[in-house]
């Protein structure tokens, strides 16, 4: 720059794609909690788990790059780890998929759902969402000029999938429908046959359903069975799962996309021409995960069931606030409508005068009103002084 001031220009010059984009509620409490910088803050807001990956998982890493697994690897992922994926989806999920045509290997679930998202939507596409949703559908339809149709999911039956509502949202317009089964922030597990109408709606217009799978290793009663097992109409399901969560590696960013062949195959471009492929160390590791030992894993999904039995038993025992029993993920998400305000004031509330960090439910749509977002990834000890505090405010508030 020759010490010249760099142009300065107005955000009227942001592309188009990313001005129609936002940051997410849960971001934005963490980043409210940073300012309050007080250590014995609770946090209940980040969908992170807490563990660190298992001992094995990290040797196999750092074994692989010391023996020289540090270069890019080929575009769709090590053809082990796509088998080892391939394995893992017929035994656990009960899908079968080509390793060498109807997988690629991602940067983590994030980039899976961005490439589906990019190869199935033109602009002016509808994708159709069930919603309480993640907040990051919202942007990733946008980023790829499509236009996002909120369904809202009953709240007086736990959220669960209205499919016939879904299926009529399904029209013409829709290049995708996206299903989060278990679903954040809800905890609810869909069943198979909401999941076949929805998905056979999608057929019949030509459209894609896909299928956000990261919480499938986290499910605590229900079948981890993909929703591309089972329905006769598996060529209109795009799966995409991770190592994040079930793993605890979400640093790791390790994730696929898996589904009908032009699809992948066309995804794997935009990868190739955008990230060329997953962090090659990343990819050993994530053969590790796959085909190591699972006692780890097991003992991880233990942890969380005992901090879900927790946290919902606490809250049924608090007065005028309520959530039913997730039967997946690692997500309370609490009815607090009889406190005064919208959620975000409420989650300011308790952050503020009580220390407790949450993600306010309108942060996942308009349907999420009312309601806060308790991620229980955390420590038990934690999470006992978190509802401590939280039955103080209740209590204070409502008398
Ligand atoms: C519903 C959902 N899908 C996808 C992801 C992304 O996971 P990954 O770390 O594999 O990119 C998250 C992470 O929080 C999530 O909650």
């Amino acid at each position: 720059m020759n010490g010249e001031q760099p142009h300065s220009r107005s955000d009227s010059r942001l592309s188009e794609r990313v001005s129609a984009i936002d940051r997410s509620k849960i971001r934005v409490m963490y980043d409210l909690a940073l300012e309050v910088a007080d250590e014995d803050l609770v946090h209940f807001e980040i969908g992170e788990p807490d563990f660190d990956t298992p001992t094995h998982i990290v040797e196999a890493a750092a074994d692989a790059a010391n023996a020289g697994a540090t270069h890019y690897t080929s575009n769709a992922g090590l053809p082990e780890l796509r088998e080892a994926v391939a394995a893992k989806t017929a035994t656990e999920n009960g899908v079968e998929f080509d390793p060498r045509r109807e997988i690629t290997i991602t940067n983590g679930a994030m980039e899976a759902l961005y490439l589906a998202l990019q190869t199935v939507v033109s602009p002016g596409d509808e994708v159709v969402v069930p919603t309480p949703a993640w907040p990051n559908y919202r942007n990733q339809i946008r980023l790829a000029g499509g236009v996002p149709v909120y369904v809202p999911l009953p709240a007086e039956r736990g959220f669960d999938l209205d499919a016939d509502a879904v299926a009529d949202a399904i029209s013409d317009e829709t290049a995708a429908v996206i299903v989060c089964r278990p679903s954040n922030p809800t905890g609810r597990v869909y069943d198979r046959d909401r999941l076949e109408t929805v998905v056979e709606a999608a057929a019949a217009h030509d459209a894609y359903v896909i299928a956000d799978e990261v919480y499938e290793g986290l499910i605590f009663d229900g079948s981890p069975r993909s929703v591309a097992a089972d329905t006769a109409h598996s060529d209109a399901v795009v799966s995409v799962n991770s190592c994040s969560k079930k793993y605890a590696m979400t640093g790791w960013r390790l994730g696929w996309l898996a589904g009908p062949e032009h699809v992948v195959r066309a995804a794997t471009v935009t990868h190739e021409s955008t990230t060329a492929c997953a962090p090659s160390v990343s990819q050993h590791a994530a053969i590790a995960a796959l085909t190591g030992p699972q006692e780890p894993i097991r003992a991880m999904k233990d942890a969380y069931e005992t901090r879900r039995d927790y946290v919902v038993d606490r809250i049924a025992d608090i007065p005028d606030i309520s959530c039913p029993r997730p039967k997946g993920a690692f997500y309370a998400f609490v009815d607090v409508s009889a406190l005064d305000g919208s959620s975000f004031e409420i989650a300011k509330r308790l952050l503020y005068d009580y220390g407790v960090v949450t993600a306010p439910g309108d942060g996942f749509g308009d349907a999420g009103e009312g309601y806060l977002r308790l991620s229980f990834a955390t420590g038990l000890e934690r999470i006992e002084l978190g509802l401590d505090r939280i039955e103080a405010m209740v209590t204070a508030e409502r008398g």
